[in-house]
């Protein structure tokens, strides 16, 4: 997500010194590129395609082979969708999002804000509703379309960052980007939320343990399945090794959307090569051929889904007793498995899925046009096209630039070598299947660098490089030194240090997203009382503006039993309403909790409603 640092000054204007620290460097001016994330069809015919461009915010129609054109939507942010021929919905901004209702692309509209950074919009069945899932408001703004106004908000559980109707109408599936609750469990995964679209009554589903990173969601031509691509992590795991997917996986997830129920969980991983970072996921017209790309191998998944649903129906629920006189199974396999050991077997998808290498680099949304995939390649400024009639083996895959190619500088390759499983050994992941948009995945891992058997839960990429030591046991110096040992240690790569220095370039242009926390940019009243109270309690002394840390290491008495030491490195208080769970063992699920529970002695001092302020202060920042 890219913004102005205009944005940012009119958004965040009480810190305004971590700018003046970006600003110093003065960055060069950077090429513009056109950075396509999504693809919908176009009505009426929907013969032509719609690819929204996210990092120039324009857009272009794709009709078949011919050249693009380019149909400006000047700051479009977000996404689109087209009712009919004659009603769009498209999304605009971060932290003021908005949704402009238009009779064509070009058309001004009617503009209604929604909430911070507005995804995915959905029509309901009968055009008169347009459901809107704000990732960072953490719900989805239900709008009156005759009235032009939001008539209620629907919670989710984390970030719902995609949405599919079922055709019937009467369910929407929202996908949950990341799991929430504390991390030091052995227990926690990312959440599907269902909407019934009558009563707009929610319901959370979790996915496997393990489940993070949703992007995308489709639903099935006859309304039963939901298909849910997505990384399941084994951070339960020590971070040795990475052979048969040790770390992360990368899986589909089938979910049953009438009984609610997740129906199970496929790897897209070959034994000895990771499908890296999966994306976006589109199902063919007679529900055959579910599309999944990976972002990070610059592939396509072309899964023969009917086929999935077959094998999976015929393995027993339940694995039946041994039986001595037929220890083999049909296939010549020792063991009789259960539905259970799915989401375990890297070989599942043999003989069911094609892997299609793209021409494209970085591949994010798809969506079928008649017998067409079109898949956006965000780093390549073009479009993959697969034609699905043909040969699986001899697949025909085109590619279709949507600009000039563009010029890759330091910063995007950074970008690149974040997101590419070529630095990780076997493609399993990258940087972002941990770090998605260079921030957490809320989970707690147990690397190698303090030793093993004492997890610590995940940081996030913004400031690191201006808040020295890194990791909370302060081991890596810089996190320069942090950048190349994920390189080497994580992802047992070994690169040549331009890869390293580009990733540092990159992350140090990430700049804070405002707080949803914020009302019109600025501290709410609660905030503000909340602000007084940190400078009563003195916490600058630790946490001082504009970086919310002293870049020391401390005892604040928040050693628990895995640990082997008592100092943590203060953690900068920017962008915490974002990282949750907190400490350095990810024990608290929310600020309030971590306060109430006594950080820092806080609960002995303050009331309920202080202890709330401050939760409030700390969360705007
Ligand atoms: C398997 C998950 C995983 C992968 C993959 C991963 N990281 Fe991390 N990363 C972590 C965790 C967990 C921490 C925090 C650990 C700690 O503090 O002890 C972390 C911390 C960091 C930090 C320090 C942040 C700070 O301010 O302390 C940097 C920088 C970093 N990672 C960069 C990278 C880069 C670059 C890559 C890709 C080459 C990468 N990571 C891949 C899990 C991962
Ligand atoms: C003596 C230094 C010190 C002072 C004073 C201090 N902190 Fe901290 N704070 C830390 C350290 C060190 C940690 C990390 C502890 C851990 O992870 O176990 C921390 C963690 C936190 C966290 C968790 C952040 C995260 O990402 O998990 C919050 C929130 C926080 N402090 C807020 C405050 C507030 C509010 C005050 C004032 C009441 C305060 N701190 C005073 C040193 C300090």
């Amino acid at each position: 997500m890219r913004f102005s640092f205009l944005t940012l000054l009119c958004g965040v204007i009480f810190f305004p010194s971590i700018f003046s620290t970006v600003l110093a460097e003065e960055p060069a001016p950077r090429p513009q590129y056109l950075g396509p994330t999504q693809v919908v069809t176009v009505p009426p015919d929907d013969a032509s395609c719609y690819v929204l461009c996210q990092d120039a915010r324009t857009g272009s129609v794709v009709n078949g082979e011919a050249q693009p054109t380019m149909t400006m939507l000047p700051g479009v942010s977000g996404a689109v969708i087209f009712r009919d021929a004659k009603l769009v919905a498209t999304t605009f901004g971060g932290a003021n999002g908005k949704v402009k209702l238009g009779v064509t692309l070009d058309d001004a509209g009617r503009e209604i804000p929604v909430g911070h950074t507005p995804l995915s919009p959905v029509f309901s069945a009968d055009g008169t509703t347009l459901f809107v899932p704000c990732r960072f408001s953490n719900d989805i703004a239900v709008i009156d379309v005759a009235k032009g106004e939001v008539i209620r908000r629907i919670s989710t559980v984390r970030e719902p960052i995609a949405a599919a109707l079922t055709p019937d109408g009467k369910t929407l599936v929202v996908a949950n980007h990341l799991p929430s609750g504390r991390a030091d469990t052995f227990d926690i995964s990312a959440a599907v939320t269902l909407v019934d679209t009558t009563t707009f009554e929610a319901t959370h589903v979790r996915l496997l343990n393990g489940s993070t990173g949703l992007r995308d969601v489709a639903i099935s031509p006859d309304g039963k399945y939901a298909y849910i691509p997505h990384i399941l992590a084994r951070y339960q795991m020590p971070t040795t090794q990475l052979e048969r997917g040790w770390m992360n996986t990368n899986a589909l997830s089938i979910f049953d959307i009438g009984a609610k129920k997740l129906l199970n969980t496929v790897l897209l991983d070959d034994v000895d090569r990771g499908a890296a970072v999966p994306w976006g996921v589109a199902v063919s017209a007679d529900g055959k051929t579910v599309v999944v790309t990976h972002s990070g191998t610059h592939e396509a998944s072309v899964i023969d889904i009917a086929g999935v649903l077959e094998k999976i129906a015929k393995i027993p629920q339940v694995a039946p007793p041994y039986d001595p006189n037929k220890p083999y199974d049909d296939r010549g396999n020792f063991s009789s498995p259960s539905q259970a050991d799915i989401p375990n077997d890297l070989a599942f998808l043999v003989g069911l899925r094609t892997r299609v290498p793209l021409p494209v680099v970085g591949p994010r949304g798809v969506t079928i046009v008649g017998s067409k995939a079109y898949i956006a390649g965000y780093f390549s400024d073009s479009l993959a096209v697969i034609d699905l009639t043909a040969n699986p083996l001899r697949r025909g895959v085109t590619e279709i630039a949507l600009g000039p190619k563009p010029v890759i500088d330091q910063v995007r390759q950074g970008e690149i070598f974040f997101t590419d499983a070529a630095l990780c050994f076997q493609n399993w992941q990258s940087c972002t299947s941990c770090h998605p948009d260079a921030r957490t995945d809320g989970l707690n891992w147990d690397l190698m660098n303090d030793g093993l058997g004492n997890p610590k839960n995940n940081r996030s990429m913004l400031l690191a490089h201006v808040t020295a030591p890194s990791m909370w046991s302060g081991i890596r110096a810089t996190a320069e030194d942090a950048v190349r040992s994920g390189i080497r240690h994580i992802q047992f790569a070994v690169r040549p240090d331009e890869d390293a220095q580009a990733i540092d370039a990159y992350l140090k242009t990430l700049t804070p997203e405002p707080s949803p926390r914020l009302v019109n940019g600025q501290l709410s009243e609660a905030a503000q009382r909340g602000q007084t109270i940190f400078e009563k309690e003195k916490c600058n002394i630790c946490h001082p503006a504009p970086l919310y840390t002293d870049r020391a290491m401390h005892n604040v008495k928040t050693r628990a039993k895995l640990d082997r030491r008592d100092d943590f490195d203060t953690p900068t208080l920017v962008e915490t309403w974002r990282t949750a769970p907190y400490l350095h063992d990810g024990r608290y699920a929310t600020m309030r909790e971590l306060f109430e529970d006594g950080l820092h002695g806080l609960n002995e001092k303050l009331s309920e409603q202080e202890l709330s302020d401050l939760a409030e202060f700390v969360e705007s920042l």
